[in-house]
C-alpha cells in the first residue's frame, strides 16, 4: 500500500497543516457512539463557530438592558450594524466595500438584482442559465420571464455536451454568437451546486457583454469556498447566501454584489423601502426619496441583528485567517481526497468535478453506478455527513476551516468498505 494512502500519512498533513487549530473554534456534532461525525456538508450547511453563541448574547444582553436605545446604545449600534460586516465580506468576495452588502436571502436578493438588471425589450428578452442550475435560481428566472410577459420557454440552457458532465466555455461562446441579440441576461452559477465546477467568471462576463447582455453570478455554493475576485471580474451583479461556507447559520442573511460601474446611476430600475434612503436623512421620514450610492442602495429594510451577530462571528474568523490561506488548504485537502477516491478500485465510481484544482472548490462530487440513497443511508451510519442528489451522486465538501485530512481518510475507507460488500 502507497504510504499516501494511509492514516498515518493523514496524520501528518494534520500535522503539517498550519491552520487545522481552527477546527477547534468550530462545534463538531456527534454521532450516537458519541463520536464526532464526519461532516462534509459544509456546501450545504457549515458548522457553528464556538464563538456565534457569544456575538448573539451580546445582542440579546443588549436588547434587554437597552430596548430600543440599542440601537444607538448597543455595544455595536443596530442603526447600522450591517455596516460591521462590508468590509470583511467584500473581501471574502474581491469586491469594495462600497460593491456589498448583507441583506434578506438569496433568492430574494437574485429577485431585487433582476428588478434592475433584467430590463427586457420586445426583441432582446432571453436568459440564459445552466441547465444544471439549482432550482430556486430556474424558477426565479421563469417567474421574472412571466412576470414581464414572457414565456418558461425563453430560458437558454447552457448544457453539458452529450456524454459529458462539465460545462464549456466555448458552448457559451457559441449560445451567445447566435442568440446574444436576443438575450437580456445570464444568470450563471459561479460553483455549480451539482458538479462543483467554478467557471471562469470573468470570462462569462466578456463574452455576455460582448453581446450587451447583463451578466450575474450566483456565489451561494463560492463564497467562502473560492475566491471570485468579483471586482475585476466585471459581472454586473451577484449574489449569495452565508449558511453554506460562510457558516452562519439555518436561514441567514445574504450577500448582495452591485458593480461599483453601477454604484451611482440612480435611474436603474429599482425597487425601493426605507433602508435605501440617504442614511443622513431617513429619519426625518419625509420626501422626497434620495436613493444611497452602491449595493447598499438595494436594501429595502432594517435588518435582522441576531443573524447578522452569526455573520460577524464568522467573518471575524474569516478575516483572521485570510481566503489566501483557507485556499491553499483547501487544494490540498480536496487534491487528498480526490487521491483516495481514485484509489478505490472500483469502475463504478467516478468523479464527475472537474480535475483542475483552479476549476473546482472544495466540494467533490462522486457519482456511484448502480447505487441508490442506501448509500448515503449507510454512510450517515457511519457517522458520515454527506449530500445525496438523484440520481447517484454523492456530493462531499472537505472544509479546510474545520475538516481534517483524518476526516477524508476515516471517510474514504469506510466509502470503500461498503461498495466492496
Ligand atoms: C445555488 C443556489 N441558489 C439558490 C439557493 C436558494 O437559497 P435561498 O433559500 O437562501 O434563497 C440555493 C440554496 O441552497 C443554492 O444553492
Amino acid at each position: 500500500m502507497q504510504y499516501r494512502n494511509s492514516l498515518e500519512y493523514a496524520k501528518e498533513q494534520d500535522k503539517l497543516d498550519e491552520i487545522s487549530y481552527l477546527r477547534n473554534q468550530f462545534h463538531i456534532p456527534k454521532g450516537k457512539n458519541g463520536k464526532d461525525w464526519l461532516y462534509f456538508t459544509g456546501n450545504s450547511l457549515g458548522l457553528q463557530p464556538k464563538s456565534t453563541q457569544k456575538y448573539i448574547q451580546q445582542e440579546l444582553d443588549d436588547w434587554a438592558n437597552f430596548g430600543v436605545e440599542g440601537h444607538l446604545e448597543a455595544k455595536n449600534p443596530w442603526l447600522n450594524y450591517h455596516e460591521l460586516l462590508t468590509d470583511k465580506m467584500a473581501k471574502i468576495v474581491g469586491a469594495k466595500p462600497v460593491e456589498v452588502v448583507v441583506m434578506n436571502t438569496l433568492t430574494t436578493n437574485l429577485h431585487l438584482l433582476m428588478v434592475s438588471f433584467y430590463q427586457p425589450t420586445k426583441t432582446k428578452y432571453k436568459i440564459v442559465i445552466e441547465s444544471d442550475a439549482f432550482p430556486s435560481d430556474r424558477y426565479a428566472v421563469q417567474s421574472q420571464l412571466k412576470f414581464h410577459g414572457f414565456s418558461e420557454e425563453d430560458v437558454i440552457e447552457w448544457k453539458p455536451r452529450k456524454g459529458e458532465d462539465l460545462l464549456r466555455m466555448e458552448d457559451l461562446e457559441s449560445i451567445i454568437s447566435e442568440h446574444g441579440d436576443e438575450i437580456a441576461l445570464l444568470l450563471i452559477g459561479g460553483v455549480n451546486y451539482y458538479t462543483g465546477q467554478f467557471l471562469d467568471i470573468k470570462k462569462i462576463a466578456e463574452i455576455g457583454h460582448s453581446k450587451q447582455c447583463v451578466v450575474g453570478i450566483d456565489l451561494a455554493h463560492g463564497a467562502g469556498n473560492i475566491q471570485p475576485n468579483l471586482h475585476d471580474s466585471g459581472v454586473d451583479f451577484a449574489a449569495w447566501c452565508t449558511y453554506k461556507y460562510l457558516n452562519s447559520g439555518p436561514g441567514s442573511l445574504a450577500g448582495l454584489f452591485v458593480h461599483e460601474k453601477h454604484a451611482k446611476n440612480k435611474d436603474l430600475p429599482r425597487f425601493s423601502g426605507w433602508w435605501n434612503h440617504n442614511k443622513a436623512t431617513r429619519f426625518n421620514m419625509r420626501q422626497p426619496f434620495d436613493v444611497m450610492e452602491g449595493a447598499e442602495g438595494w436594501q429595502l429594510s432594517n435588518p435582522p441583528i441576531l443573524s447578522m451577530a452569526a455573520i460577524k462571528a464568522s467573518l471575524d474568523l474569516f478575516d483572521e485567517v485570510g481566503m489566501e490561506r483557507l485556499r491553499i488548504k483547501s487544494e490540498k485537502l480536496t487534491g487528498y481526497f480526490e487521491f483516495l477516491i481514485n484509489e478505490i478500485d472500483s469502475i463504478n465510481i467516478k468523479i464527475i468535478t472537474p480535475k483542475n484544482p483552479k476549476e473546482r472548490g472544495c466540494q467533490i462530487s462522486i457519482q456511484v453506478k448502480n447505487a441508490d440513497k442506501n448509500l448515503h443511508k449507510k454512510l450517515t451510519e457511519n457517522n458520515i455527513i454527506t449530500d445525496w442528489r438523484e440520481p447517484d451522486v454523492i456530493r462531499c465538501a472537505p472544509v479546510p476551516l474545520y475538516n481534517s485530512f483524518e476526516d477524508v481518510y476515516q471517510m474514504v475507507s469506510i466509502l470503500k468498505e461498503l461498495l466492496n460488500k
